[in-house]
């Protein structure tokens, strides 16, 4: 059995995990940062690069403890190299070649968006590639054809916001706080999804591609409006926002071809309105439907270790050169 520690740190929570390669998440640690960046409203990256450099070495010292390990009982350290903001990702990615020369253990650095994409088959050993996944995080909205680990076909993007961002742009426009997702879920659970019409952007077009920038807007006209309660239009945009992750969704199962799941990760897959609806999506296509636990879906350092797992088994290994990248496309 090979137990692999993953240091996470590419946006703003600072994470450390120890995952064995049969699947067990051995301990999980992790420092949010939303109080450092509430009162800006959105993450400044400067200040979530100092807090991740305050947080990773004491965040390792106390996963290996809690799992009640040494680094020299670990078998490879695998650590986010990117995408990301880049005072975190190279924080993030120093720690672990530190620690990787240091215990003689080899390096394995993780594409974040590989740590999301594969996360589901931490949460479930039974999920077999390929399968079709819905990837909406802050940073990224994309439907990927999970073949095998490293291999990965992009079937659509979005052509502007991700999802997540979308989700915390109207929470700021509407003035619910920070971070924007499970504050527009909360108000949205006091609202009604019918009350504010909202566009679907892109709904309907063959490619399945995703747009959520004009629902921004929207929603900026809707408050201006003053007509509506904070709650309706959060309700409202939320419906919109599952309305189009559903089509498009439904639009790539028919180029997904042979996939044994459909499947959904990063911070969006947290919601429960998403989860609902992708799941009938599944069932009416006669699809297994996976979705990891909340706290596996937003970022996590046992994503990071469980990817660093599966490359591990791969035999994929990386060098102390390897450079820490903002932009970082799978
Ligand atoms: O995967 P993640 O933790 O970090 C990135 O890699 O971006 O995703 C964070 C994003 C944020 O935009 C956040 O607002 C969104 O996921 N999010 C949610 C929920 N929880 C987090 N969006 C909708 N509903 C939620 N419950
Ligand atoms: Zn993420």
């Amino acid at each position: 059995m090979a137990i692999i520690l993953g240091i996470e740190s590419s946006c703003d929570e600072t994470a450390a995990a120890l995952v064995s390669d049969d699947g067990r998440v051995l301990s999980h640690r992790l420092a949010g940062q939303e109080a450092a960046h509430r009162p800006f409203g959105g993450v400044v990256p400067e200040l979530a690069a100092r807090a991740h450099v305050e947080m990773a070495t004491p965040l390792v010292e106390a996963a290996l403890a809690d799992a009640g390990l040494t680094l020299s009982q670990v078998d490879a350290i695998a650590a986010t190299a990117g995408p990301g903001l880049i005072g975190g990702v190279m924080v993030g990615l120093m720690t672990g070649k530190a620690l990787a020369h240091a215990a003689g253990k080899p390096l394995i650095a993780v594409n974040h968006l590989e740590g999301h994409a594969l996360s589901p088959r931490l949460a479930d050993r039974d999920l077999r590639f390929p399968y079709l996944l819905l990837l909406a995080s802050g940073g990224h909205c994309q439907l990927l054809l999970v073949r095998g680990v490293g291999d990965y076909a992009r079937l659509a993007t979005t052509i502007d916001d991700a999802a997540g961002e979308a989700f915390d742009k109207t929470a700021k426009l509407l003035g619910l706080g920070f971070p924007g997702g499970p504050a527009v879920e909360a108000a949205a659970r006091e609202g009604d999804p019918k009350a504010v019409k909202l566009p679907r952007p892109l709904v309907g077009t063959a490619e399945p591609h995703f747009s959520f920038a004009g629902l921004k807007s929207a929603v900026l006209r809707a408050r201006d409006a003053g007509i509506h309660r904070s709650a309706d239009i959060a309700a409202s945009f939320q419906q919109a926002v599952v309305d189009c992750l559903v089509d498009r969704t439904r639009r790539a199962l028919d180029r997904a071809e042979g996939a044994t799941a459909l499947v959904v990760a990063g911070g969006v897959a947290a919601n429960e309105a998403v989860r609902t609806a992708l799941a009938g999506l599944a069932g009416d296509n006669g699809l297994r439907f996976v979705a990891p636990p909340l706290w596996l879906c937003t970022d996590n350092g046992a994503m990071i270790a469980w990817a660093g797992a599966e490359r591990f088994a791969a035999g994929l290994f990386d060098g102390m050169e390897t450079p820490p990248r903002a932009r970082w496309p799978l």
